[in-house]
């Protein structure tokens, strides 16, 4: 059996799902599954728990660099040995988990983190820059997207079903800025790497996303059946 480490990158912005997707493959190819946006909520999460400013890039740094960040069991996420899966699925930890990830000291030691997890063994890593600067050389790159509209509904269909209050204009607008923001900052910023498959979920239930990136992965990868569970 190949004990070559497999790369399977997912980007796309937010409410594509990406997550749920992510999820169910690792689960699927016995992967690792890393939520890389988790990271940058995590550090959000402190900083806004410290006070910090969210200017202050050189705080937010020795922040990021401190942080210890653990992704499992798959879906939970702890900072420095505390549960915070569910604090920072807020609207509020999203902002500031945007703007956290705009500070190219917080990236650059977050990426840090990702690489040596992927170097440990095979993943599906997900986020916004996976494929274009956490790990170029992946083996398959999936860019995943839906039409705002669609993903601003199973933004609110996941708010209220973990009790938050919520508005469509008010999700619109928050995925539009967090979009807006992400791909237009300076380092890393979201795009479709040129060698990505683009995959738009809005018309697509998650057993064909599913079903149409396992066709990706086994065209691309020759030993696909052997790794799969
Ligand atoms: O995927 P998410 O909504 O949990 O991500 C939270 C924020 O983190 C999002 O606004 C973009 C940022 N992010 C990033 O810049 N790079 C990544 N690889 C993942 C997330």
């Amino acid at each position: 059996m190949s004990s070559r480490k497999i790369i399977l990158a997912i980007d796309g912005p937010a409410g594509a799902g990406k997550s749920t997707i992510a999820r169910r493959l690792a689960q699927r190819l016995g992967f690792l599954y890393i939520d890389t946006g988790a990271m940058y909520r995590a550090v959000a999460l402190w900083a806004m728990r410290t006070n910090t400013d969210l200017a202050d890039s050189h705080r937010l740094e020795q922040l990021a660099l401190a942080a210890v960040i653990e992704l499992s069991p798959p879906g939970s996420v702890l900072l420095n040995g505390e549960d915070i899966t569910a604090l920072i699925r807020t609207q509020e930890v999203s902002g500031a988990a945007s703007k956290v990830s705009a500070v190219p000291a917080v990236r650059r030691a977050l990426v840090q983190k990702q690489r040596e997890m992927g170097a440990r063994q095979s993943v599906v890593m997900e986020g916004r820059d996976i494929g274009t600067n956490v790990f170029p050389d992946a083996d398959i790159k999936i860019y995943l997207d839906a039409s705002l509209d669609v993903r601003a509904a199973r933004r609110l269909h996941d708010l209220e079903a973990s009790g938050d209050q919520a508005n469509i204009d008010g999700i619109v607008r928050e995925i539009r800025e967090r979009d807006q923001r992400d791909s237009t900052r300076g380092e890393a910023p979201l795009r479709q790497a040129v060698d990505a498959f683009l995959v738009d979920t809005s018309h697509m239930t998650i057993e064909q996303v599913e079903q149409a990136i396992l066709k990706i992965y086994r065209d691309r990868t020759s030993n696909g059946k052997e790794l799969e569970h």
